[in-house]
């Protein structure tokens, strides 16, 4: 009790995100102990810079799934310009044979342009990944699924072990298909033991749910485009703590 007691008393004194007996040993060797001590004592955790990254698996490039993506990455930058890296990755145009993380080898002539990704996807900076998708008969796309088997190769260490994950979805129609997509997307991230969120509040659902009116343009959609701005929030707010 009292060991109970003095603990809660110690806690208060450095701060409620003290999930930090971690913080602050974490902070003690990089900073050294009186610099952690003064933060501490603020109540503070040191700031660190982060990277929050965007990976669009539309095969084409620049449309409404990575505009649904730009939009996530400008309101995580948002939450902390100073500490939040983001970066969009788009997979159009690049070749990522799924049926080589079923040991299968590459067809004749086939290329694959997935281990050029690798030093992206196992940056140490990296905290935060959202994954984009369009709608393709009420599941991801082809390029999606694709990319997903070939990180596979991510869990033989669990690379992105607590990273922090988010999934958007772009349909033709407004309910065509984007929470099954979100679902599906995220099976695949609790498979790499990532720690999942969803669109923050006030909408706070499953993740970032737009509609393309059939021109290729997501502004129009004001709620869809709402889902992405609070789920790029969250990201880099989760992200930001568990760095
Ligand atoms: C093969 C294919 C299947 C599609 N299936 C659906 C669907 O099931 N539901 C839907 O609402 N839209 C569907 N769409 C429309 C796309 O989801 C929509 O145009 C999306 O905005 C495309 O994303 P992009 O602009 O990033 O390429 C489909 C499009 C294609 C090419």
């Amino acid at each position: 009790m009292q060991n109970d007691l003095s603990r809660r008393k110690f806690l208060e004194a450095v701060g409620t995100t003290v999930a930090t007996g971690a913080t602050v040993a974490a902070g003690a060797a990089v900073f050294g102990t009186s610099a952690v001590a003064a933060v501490a004592a603020a109540g503070q955790t040191p700031a660190k810079s982060i990277k929050i990254l965007a990976i669009s698996t539309s095969p084409r490039k620049g449309k409404t799934t990575s505009a649904g993506l730009k939009v996530c990455l400008e309101a995580a930058r948002a939450v902390d310009s100073e500490h939040v890296e983001t970066e969009l990755i788009e997979l159009a145009g690049m070749s990522i044979p799924g049926a080589l993380s079923a040991g299968l080898p590459l067809g004749p002539g086939e290329k694959d342009d997935f281990p050029q990704l690798l030093p992206k996807l196992t940056d140490p900076k990296l905290a935060g990944i959202i994954i984009g998708s369009p709608v393709y008969f009420g599941n991801m796309s082809y390029l999606c699924a694709a990319f997903l088997d070939r990180l596979t190769v991510l869990r033989k260490t669990f690379a992105w072990s607590n990273k922090v994950g988010g999934v958007l979805a772009v349909a033709g129609a407004r309910n065509g298909g984007q929470e099954q997509t979100l679902r599906s997307i995220q099976a695949a991230m609790f498979g790499q033991e990532m720690v999942l969120v969803g669109d923050g509040r006030p909408t706070a659902h499953c993740g970032a749910t737009l509609w393309n009116n059939g021109k290729d343009d997501i502004s129009h959609d004001e709620p869809g485009v709402a889902t992405a701005k609070n789920l790029g929030r969250r990201v880099a707010e989760v992200a930001r703590r568990m760095a």
